[in-house]
């Protein structure tokens, strides 16, 4: 036997060595919740570990964060109060906004300030966009309420505005709103290739959501692999400045697809059931949770993404 691969597996140092995949801090970007009203945070129960934030605890997580090198925050807003239109989202003082522009103030330029442009967290039907007479998700009218939404963020500081809603021409709607009130500088990133998916599961406990419903009339289904790639070169085409596969790990080929075809970064998001998987194995002593973890991420990394959104970030970014 002349060829032995085992020889590069011999010891740590040979292994580290020959790795051909590293994850390294920056790479990781940390959503977070922020609920209106709020003084302490409070426990997301499906995801352990995970919490509605309050201002202040925000803030502090961000400069925890920061401090680890963690390479961004995106945050999502749970207002009190939710509407048909989602009236919240618009709104200078809805708490999205608010927290926005306390995230930039307080993270300065250590990392980057992100922000969900979606409708869902603040409509009361809690589907990505409004309505129309029979029900129906409006593509169009919820593009007019998507632009109002990308400059209410970009206004509160927003320094990348992801766009997580699925409507159709929802990235060249918002550029051109953003250009237009002078905003041509604030990057979008399209969540491209989204899938209807059940590891959603319990981002709608996070958001306080009621989805009546389900998603599938905008968002993609779970066999359509070119379906995924499409999407990716739309948003790229509308002026995407990065796309997104979501979630990751049920859709690494998608993930791979992407960045073979993609000229802009390609990021991933490990989703609040990829979270909550690992998290109820490991409760259980089923699987061992900090290889767990390492394990899902560094996967995600080598099958393409050039960053990934995870709630584990800070925690890996202290163990890298
Ligand atoms: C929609 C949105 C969702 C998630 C992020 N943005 C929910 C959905 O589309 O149903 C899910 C994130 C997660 O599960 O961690 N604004």
């Amino acid at each position: 036997m002349i060829i032995r691969p085992r020889r590069l597996r011999v010891t740590p140092a040979m292994r580290r060595l020959v790795a051909e995949t590293r994850v390294h801090p920056s790479q990781l970007i940390l959503p977070m919740f922020v609920r209106e009203g709020l003084t302490e945070p409070i426990p997301i129960s499906s995801m352990p570990g995970v919490v509605q934030h309050s201002l202040d605890s925000m803030r502090r997580a961000i400069s925890e964060a920061a401090e680890l090198g963690v390479g961004g925050v995106m945050l999502f807003g749970v207002p009190e109060h939710k509407d048909a239109v989602g009236s919240g989202a618009t709104d200078p003082n809805g708490i999205l906004n608010v927290a926005t522009r306390a995230a930039v103030a307080e993270a300065g330029d250590a990392l980057v300030v992100q922000t969900d442009l979606c409708l869902d967290e603040f409509t009361d039907h809690g589907h990505c966009g409004v309505l129309d007479a029979r029900g129906r998700v409006d593509n169009d009218a919820s593009l007019v309420r998507y632009r109002d939404m990308g400059v209410a963020q970009a206004e509160a500081g927003s320094q990348l505005l992801g766009l997580s809603g699925m409507m159709d021409g929802q990235v060249a709607a918002v550029r051109d709103a953003l250009d237009s009130a002078d905003f041509a500088q604030t990057p979008i990133l399209g969540y491209a290739a989204k899938y209807a998916s059940a590891f959603y599961g319990p981002f709608r406990e996070a958001v306080q959501s009621t989805l009546q419903g389900d998603r599938r009339s905008y968002q993609l289904d779970a066999g359509n692999r070119r379906e995924g790639a499409r999407e990716v070169l739309l948003d790229v085409e509308e002026g995407a400045d990065v796309v997104m596969v979501k979630p990751a790990m049920s859709y690494l080929d998608v993930l791979a697809d992407a960045a073979a075809i993609s000229p802009v970064p390609v990021w991933a998001y490990q989703v609040s059931g990829e979270y909550a998987m690992i998290e109820a194995a490991a409760a259980n002593g089923w699987i061992d949770r900090e290889r767990a973890v390492a394990e899902s991420v560094t996967s995600i990394v080598r099958a393409g993404a050039d960053a990934v959104l995870t709630y584990y970030a800070s925690e890996l970014a202290r163990n890298l």
